[in-house]
Formats: structure tokens, sequence, C-alpha cells
């Protein structure tokens, strides 16, 4: 199968709330390689659009080296905390321009492209066209002011640029008028059948396919692919003085990031993988803001290659911090690369994990909550199974397990609980996968605190006693088997202390005569004063 995250932007850093998407799918994708699948995990920076080239010019490089800065930083991020892509490429790249023109070609074939005139806001001073988020003025329904030429945030009406009251360049602070170009247009309406179809195959959750069918009760709106220079992206071959729109490329970097890494590993085939009756797999993780694309723009694009459409998307909500969206003029922006600084990645996977389910409810990270949940859940209950265990194996039967279980019932209780957790993690329930998992690990801490380990009157080679600590140990590795696609840091240290790799498959076997690592603490408690330094 092949999964792919939305491509963020380069305009800026990794902030948290993108990484929610990041682990969410990374989770998922780990989950099935360790149930043995083939999965091919790609994404890609964003390159392209007037954000993009503002940012570049206000560091006065060009956009090429600015983009390639971003680039190494997304890369590092995604690196830190653990997403385990199998290529993470850009858009601005050879390959994703060849894919780009082709499906241009073949979509003017099948006629679904018309061209038309517009009228644009123009910033004179800059000569240029103003996109939508680069100007602002009065919403011409409600009056409020310092809205964007695309939605009122006020009153949510949508409207054009052009009915803005009093327009403002964002760009140059000076009046647009109003003036003409022609641009190129996707005639959705022409398909619509074909996408309502293909929108109720399933490939949506129930809440999200009724919000898409209501953009199906009138003609979907024609989409246009076209920007006026200066801009960011790729020349329209027939039409030099214009690019074709960051989200046309955008999506189509889902073929050509695959593409870029089937020329550096041969032994995949592309075909295989987007061809039309293809067999494989196909999965996006998106946040809700971006389903139009996806549901609507993405399979016409798709349509008009003639490739396979994906099975499946995920939808997720936004992270909120004090209620609000992440967003860079406000306090509460937290890169990725700043939670690295006070925090670790396991942490913050943990927690998004014990809040994802196949809703798209907000996500609020609230840093008190955060540290309450680590330290209680991983720290107290996890992590504390195995120390407990393993300190009396080390102390009295040099690290060995015992020949046999002390309970085999319980153990075999833990072992099924494989296959709920199993479809849990299919359906990306992650969140009752956590409340399972805690569930098990009070169960096991209760068994250690009834048999009383520290209880035992010390003789030499107490079987009884050494067989109680061995099914903690045994307990600790299920549990760390469930939690491995969640915590991948973590799991690789219980890996080392237990000797022994963390297996889906192998949970039905217990370790026994085994020889375990001495103890070391596996986690560290997440201390308080670290609230302090982290809110500086
Ligand atoms: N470049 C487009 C996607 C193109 S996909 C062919 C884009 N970029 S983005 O950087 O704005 O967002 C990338 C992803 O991050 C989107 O799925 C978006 O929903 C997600 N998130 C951005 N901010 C977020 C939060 N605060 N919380 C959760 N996800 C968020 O859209
Ligand atoms: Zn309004």
């Amino acid at each position: 199968m092949l999964v792919t995250c939305a491509l963020p932007y380069s305009n800026g850093p990794i902030h948290i709330g993108h990484m929610l998407e990041h682990i969410q799918a990374d989770i998922w994708v780990r989950y099935k390689r360790m149930l043995g699948h083939e999965v091919w995990f790609i994404c890609a920076d964003d390159t392209h659009g007037t954000a993009i080239m503002m940012k570049s010019k206000e560091y006065n490089i060009s956009s090429e080296d600015y983009i390639a800065k971003v680039f190494e930083n997304h890369k590092l991020d995604f690196k830190n905390f653990n997403i385990s892509y199998n290529n993470y490429y850009y858009t601005h790249s050879k390959e994703n321009l060849y894919f780009v023109r082709k499906i241009y070609y073949k979509l003017k074939l099948k006629n679904l492209i018309s061209i038309k005139n517009v009228q644009q806001l123009y910033d004179v001073k800059e000569n240029m066209f103003l996109p939508d988020r680069f100007v602002q003025g009065m919403c011409p329904i409600c009056y409020a002011k310092n809205q964007y030429g695309d939605t009122c945030e006020i009153c949510g009406s949508c409207y054009k640029s052009i009915e803005l009251i009093n327009p403002i360049s964002n760009i140059s602070y000076t009046k647009p008028i109003v003036k003409s170009s022609t641009h190129i247009f996707l005639n959705l309406s022409i398909l619509q059948g074909y996408l309502y179809n293909w929108i109720c195959s399933g490939v949506l959750s129930d809440k999200i396919l009724n919000k898409v069918k209501e953009w199906f009760t009138k003609d979907l709106k024609s989409w246009n692919i076209s920007r006026d220079l200066p801009y960011f992206g790729f020349l329209i071959p027939d039409m030099l003085d214009k690019c074709f729109y960051v989200w046309l490329d955008a999506p189509i970097a889902y073929i050509s990031v695959f593409k870029n890494l089937c020329n550096k590993n041969l032994l995949l085939n592309f075909g295989d993988f987007w061809k039309y009756n293809s067999d494989t797999e196909l999965y996006h993780f998106i946040g809700k803001d971006i389903i139009y694309f996806h549901s609507l723009f993405w399979p016409v694009l798709l349509y008009g290659i003639n490739f396979r459409k994906p099975n499946k998307i995920f939808v997720h909500g936004h992270v909120t911090v004090n209620g609000k969206k992440l967003s860079k003029s406000k306090s509460n922006f937290i890169t990725a690369s700043k939670w690295m600084k006070f925090f670790d990645s396991d942490s913050l996977r943990y927690f998004y994990a014990s809040k994802l389910s196949s809703s798209i409810e907000d996500i609020e990270m609230n840093i008190q909550e955060f540290i309450c949940k680590i330290n209680s859940d991983i720290v107290n209950k996890v992590v504390n199974l195995a120390s407990r265990s393993a300190s009396f194996l080390q102390k009295y039967f040099n690290n060995v397990l015992s020949a046999k279980l002390e309970d085999v019932k319980l153990y075999n209780f833990f072992v099924t609980y494989s296959k709920k957790i199993s479809n849990l993690f299919e359906m990306g329930d992650f969140k009752l996968v956590i409340v399972d998992i805690i569930k098990l690990s009070d169960i096991a801490n209760q068994y250690i605190n009834d048999k009383k380990p520290w209880g035992f009157i010390i003789k030499k080679k107490n079987i009884k006693l050494q067989e109680i600590c061995s099914m903690g140990i045994n307990l600790f590795r299920i549990i760390m088997v469930f939690l491995k696609p969640i915590v991948p840091d973590l799991a690789k240290r219980s890996e080392i202390f237990l000797i022994d790799k963390l297996q889906w498959n192998s949970i039905s076997i217990p370790l026994l005569n085994h020889r375990i690592n001495c103890f070391k603490p596996l986690y560290n408690r997440i201390n308080n004063n670290v609230l302090n330094n982290y809110f500086k």
C-alpha cells in the first residue's frame, strides 16, 4: 500500500499542529508494517505559490534557495519525530513538472478545460494580481472591517475579492484596481455524476460524506487552475505569462514523489501502484480544511490521467492551543523544533494517540494535561510494571525469566486483546487503543500488588517469586507490542531491555527461560519545572 500525508507548505516551520497528521499516519503505517504489510509512506514540501514567493523576497533570496533551506528543516523535524517516510521530496521537481504537464494535456483532450476572462484586483505599485489572501477590505455582506478577499471571518460569507469594499493590498498597502485577465478552468460539473458515485464508494467516513454531499446540491463550480505571473510555480506550456495554481501541482506530487522513489528503488514498480485497476491500496491522511481539494479536485486529476483512485481518505481535526488554531501571529505557535528542546517525540505521539479517533473534532493541546498524562500513564503504569518486576529478577535470578507462566489465564486474557486492539488501530481509533492499554496496565500492576513479591522471604531460588516477576515482564512485553507503533523510541529501549523484538505475531508465545538485560530507566518523568522554562 501507498500512504501519504498532505504536503506542508514551505512558507514556514513545521508546528505541532502539522505534526498531528504525520504522527497519526505514521502510527497507522507502523501498525500495518508490524502486521507484515508492504507499506510505502511518502510526503513532500509544497513549494509553490504567492506566499512562498513573498517569503523569499522578504529574505532577499531566490525562491529556489528559500525552499531548499526550508526543506532541510522540515526533513529534520520529521526525522526527530520518527515519522518513517520512505521518501520525503518536494513539488518543485522535474518528476512533478512531467506529471503536471501530462495531466494538463490529458484533461484538455478530454474537453475538461476551458478559458474564461476573470476580473481581479491588481496591485499597480507591485505590478501583480492579488491573490485573495493578499488583499483586505470591508465584507460586502456584513461590513466587517479587515476581511480577506475570499471569505469573511465574521459572517462566514464567501465572495469575490473584487466585491470587497475599500480593498487594500497587503503587499504595497495601496488601493488595487480591477483588471481583467484570461484564466484556465477545469469543468468539474461535467464529471458531477462520476464524482458523486466516487465519494459514496466508501472512501470517506459517514460524517465527512454528509458534508461533502452538501456541495453536490448545486452544480460544482469550475476551478481556476492558473495564476498570473509573478508567481512561483510551473509555467503553463501554451500560456507563457501564467503558472499552474499551486493546488493543481500539489496533489500531483503524490504521484511524482512516488515516481522519484521508484527511480531510487529499482525493485518498485510505478504502475503497480498507479495504473487504473491496480490491486495495491492508496490512503491519504489530511486535515479537515482541505477536504474539498481531495474529494473533488484530486479524483478529477486522476480521471484525467486514467490512474487509480484512493481507497480511503482519513480526515482529522485541528490542534488548538488555548482554544485557537496555531498561528504564527498568536502566542500559541509551538514549532516542532521548540517542542524537541523541552520534551521528546514519544510524548507528543502518545498524547495525540490518546486524543485521536475517526472523528474530526479539534484536539486541544493543554501542556498541564499533557504532562499529567505522560507521567501517570507511561511512567507510573507501563514502565513501572517493568521496573518493579525487573528488580527482583536481577537481584535473585540473574535476569533469567521463569520456565513457566504463573498465571496462564491472565496471560491469555492479554493475548485475546490483540484482536480488538488490532481492529481499533485499523480504524484509526487510537484513543480507544490507549484506553485498552491503560486498562491492561492497571490489571497487570494489580496482579503484582496482589502477589506482593516484596513480601517473599528470600531463600535461594524461590521459583514462585521468579514466576510472579516473570509474569510482570511478560505482561509488560505484550503491552509494549501494542504500544510500539505509538512510541517507537520507548519500544526500542524496551526491546534492548527484553532482548526481544516486539512483534505482533509473537505475543501468543511468552518469554520463558529467557535472559533479559539489567533494567535501566526506560522513560524519564516530566518535571513540572519544565513549564516555567517552556513559557519563557
Ligand atoms: N499544502 C497544502 C496541502 C497540499 S496536499 C496536496 C496545505 N498545507 S498546510 O501546510 O497548510 O497544511 C498541511 C496539513 O497540515 C493539512 O492537512 C492541514 O490540515 C494540516 N494542519 C495545519 N495546521 C493544523 C493544525 N493546527 N492542526 C492539525 N492539522 C493542521 O494545506
Ligand atoms: Zn461579513
